[in-house]
């Protein structure tokens, strides 16, 4: 253990070699709702580019909502959170609109349009780029559109589904179309909380295969919010523990032991 380590651990805070050049930092971010109890308080973290950060802590600690707040879902009391040079705290309402259509959101219940075929689905990603009428619509989107969206759904395996509705997939399948339609997004960063809560163990693990192989192989970063100390492990760069109102692990994984992950709690 290095000297850095060793301290960090005693005074209470396991902080453990920062990652290089963030793609998003979060700095002493704070939340209460409606002046009510703090969620969380003086919250400090860093995720980089082609890494999967996750953040794991008990029940209500504040997971999803500190991954809302770093997207302005949730607005923070105080704080600042900065994805690349944009500091997204300082923004208007309408330049935030604008900043989110660059990051890109899997949750736990599948955000896509039911009656609408999955090649809509995720040609809907690119919307934030286009502002051409109704190009989500696969008949009416330009070919190099709905090339584009079909090379998205090969990466995730899904391309023989393309003119499927999308209420007609399973819960893996539905929670691929919407990895592809953040890679037809072009997003920079991807927030994901639970992704694989409501999965099979199989198709879980798939998602987070997948998750964790386009942030290495597109340099994408990805902040996700995890139950499951195995996935956890197994498939993240970073460990940022949420604990007791405030960050009390932030540590590279091969610092963690599984051990160490499930005792966390
Ligand atoms: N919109 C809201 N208004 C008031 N309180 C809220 C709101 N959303 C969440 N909370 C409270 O904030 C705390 C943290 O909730 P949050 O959902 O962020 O926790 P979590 O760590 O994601 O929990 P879980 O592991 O169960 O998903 C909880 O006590 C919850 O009741
Ligand atoms: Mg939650």
């Amino acid at each position: 253990m290095n000297m850095g380590m060793a301290s960090a651990i005693e005074s209470g805070l396991r902080t453990v070699a920062k990652p290089a050049t963030p793609l998003l930092s979060v700095t002493s971010l704070s939340k209460c709702y409606d002046g009510q109890e703090v969620i969380f308080r003086d919250v400090n973290f860093e995720a980089p580019k082609g890494q999967v950060v996750s953040i794991i802590g008990p029940n209500g600690a504040g997971k999803s909502t500190l991954l809302r707040c770093c997207v302005r879902l949730v607005e923070p009391d105080s704080g600042s959170v900065k994805i690349g040079q944009c500091e997204l705290t300082a923004l208007s309402h309408r330049q935030l609109v604008k900043a989110r259509t660059r990051v890109g959101f899997v949750f736990q219940k599948h955000q896509l349009i039911g009656r609408m075929s999955v090649l809509s689905n995720v040609l809907h990603g690119a919307l934030g780029r286009h502002s051409g009428p109704r190009l989500w619509a696969q008949a009416l989107a330009p070919n190099d559109q709905r090339e584009a969206a079909y090379q998205c759904l090969q990466q995730v395996g899904l391309q023989d589904l393309a003119l499927r509705r999308a209420d007609q997939l399973s819960g893996g399948q539905s929670q691929r179309v919407a990895v592809a339609r953040v890679l037809m997004q072009r997003s920079e960063m991807v927030f994901a909380d639970e992704p694989t809560a409501s999965l099979d163990p199989r198709s879980g693990n798939e998602i987070m295969e997948l998750l964790q192989r386009l942030s290495h192989e597109q340099n994408l970063g990805v902040l996700m919010v995890s139950h499951d100390m195995s996935h956890a492990h197994t498939f993240s760069d970073r460990i940022v523990g949420l604990r007791d109102k405030s960050v009390k692990l932030n540590a590279p994984v091969e610092y963690c032991s599984l051990s160490e992950l499930k005792d966390f709690f």
